[in-house]
């Protein structure tokens, strides 16, 4: 009331002053007014005519058109591609519950509703550098979007790789993780999480920081791809560090004739992925149950998956390993073990069955190497692996 009241006596107060003045001094805002209302009309009269052409044309075709003259790069906003492309930065905050649930999701529609091109996830479980590094990224080099690349180290390992290398920020939150326990599976299977959170990754290969591959990237992808199999080592060893490990306890979840030993380096497709990611039905077993001297990297994804998908196993392994020297530990070969007759002697003589089919390409990579068989192994690789 108060504001109401001085805002009239201001009025009243001005209203005398304004008396005098002359006719022409009045028709200058009439006129302002009347140009004001000019505009006025004009704008409703294009504010009308775009809506009737938006109605008419809908809405989509005036933004796309707009969006092809004027952004040609952008994708559109809120379009699949959104959904479906995979995520940059592969640094995320999620616990491994929260991941391993999300990574779980799985469409119920067979089809996809977009190109889809599968892509080999190759997943590097290691301590800390990749030495052999170089080797990877020439077998890799021409292959972008046939691939994808995840590393998980110790955690107080920093990376350091060029912003021009394959394997710059390819690092997923990891965690410590120690052989022949259950957090070297928990490693494994943060892998594949994140791994499964690229919908176009179809096959998942896990390999360590020792680890070669035998052939070039085409028959490699074409090999997985056309597998009707999932490389998975698993054998049911009868003997003390096969059955004897099993516990009871583990039933009725694990038999002991479901009980299985193999290669930890496996090979799988990406709906087996999910059933390791998504799996709580034998992780608590593995976990309660099977302690050092049962070293659960070794048994329990090759029993797992015995149990839950048997008919997808191959229960062969694709990562070529020398145990020939006995002990604990596989033989590591250096600078001085690279010969052409050690070469020849992994690639020769296989022998193995490639969808039911007698095949000679059985291992598609090969362990262990130390960081002096870089050098020799990139003079050979063109001569002997084809890249
Ligand atoms: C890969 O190796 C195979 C057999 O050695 C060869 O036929 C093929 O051309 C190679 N592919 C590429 C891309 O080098
Ligand atoms: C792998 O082993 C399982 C049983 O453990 C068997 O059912 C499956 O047929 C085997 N796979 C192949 C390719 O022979």
């Amino acid at each position: 009331m108060a504001m109401q009241s001085r805002a009239l006596t201001i009025e009243d107060g001005k209203e005398p002053s304004a008396l005098p003045k002359t006719i022409q001094s009045r028709v200058f805002p009439v006129r302002i007014l009347q140009f004001f209302g000019l505009f006025l009309i004009l704008g409703l009269g294009f504010s009308i005519i775009s809506m009737f052409m938006i109605r008419y044309w809908g809405v989509q075709n005036v933004v796309s058109t707009a969006r092809s003259e004027f952004q040609p790069c952008l994708e559109e906003p809120g379009s699949l591609v959104r959904w479906i492309r995979p995520q940059s930065n592969l640094m995320h905050t999620m616990t491994d519950k929260e991941l391993f649930w999300r990574a779980s999701l799985v469409p119920q529609i067979n089809e996809y509703p977009f190109t889809r091109v599968p892509k080999i996830a190759f997943m590097f479980l290691t301590r800390g550098p990749l030495p052999l590094s170089p080797l990877w990224e020439r077998f890799l080099e021409g292959h972008e979007g046939f691939y994808s690349i995840y590393v998980h180290s110790l955690p107080s390992y920093e990376a350091k790789f060029p912003s021009t290398s394959i394997f710059y920020r390819r690092q997923i939150p990891s965690q410590v993780s120690e052989w022949g326990k259950m957090s070297m599976c928990d490693a494994e299977r943060r892998l594949l999480a994140n791994a499964l959170l690229d919908i176009s990754n179809e096959r998942f290969v896990l390999v360590s920081e020792s680890c070669i591959p035998l052939f070039n990237f085409s028959i490699v992808y074409h090999q997985l791809l056309r597998s009707k199999y999932s490389f998975v080592g698993a054998f049911d060893d009868p003997g003390p560090y096969g059955r004897g490990r099993y516990n009871e306890n583990m039933a009725p979840e694990v038999i002991i004739t479901q009980w299985r030993k193999g290669s930890q380096w496996f090979e799988i497709n990406r709906k087996l992925a999910i059933h390791v990611v998504g799996d709580t039905i034998f992780y608590p077993k593995f976990e309660e149950f099977c302690k050092p001297a049962c070293y659960v990297d070794e048994h329990y994804f090759p029993t797992m998956l015995t149990i839950q998908a048997p008919h997808h196993l191959a229960n062969r392994s694709l990562t070529w390993v020398d145990w020939s020297r006995g002990g604990a530990h596989p033989a590591t070969f250096g600078k001085a073990d690279i010969t052409e007759d050690f070469l020849k002697r992994i690639l020769e003589g296989q022998n193995c069955l490639y969808n039911d089919q007698p095949s000679s390409v059985c291992f598609l990579f090969a362990r262990k190497f130390a960081p002096s068989a870089l050098e020799p192994l990139l003079q050979q690789a063109p001569k002997f692996f084809g890249y």
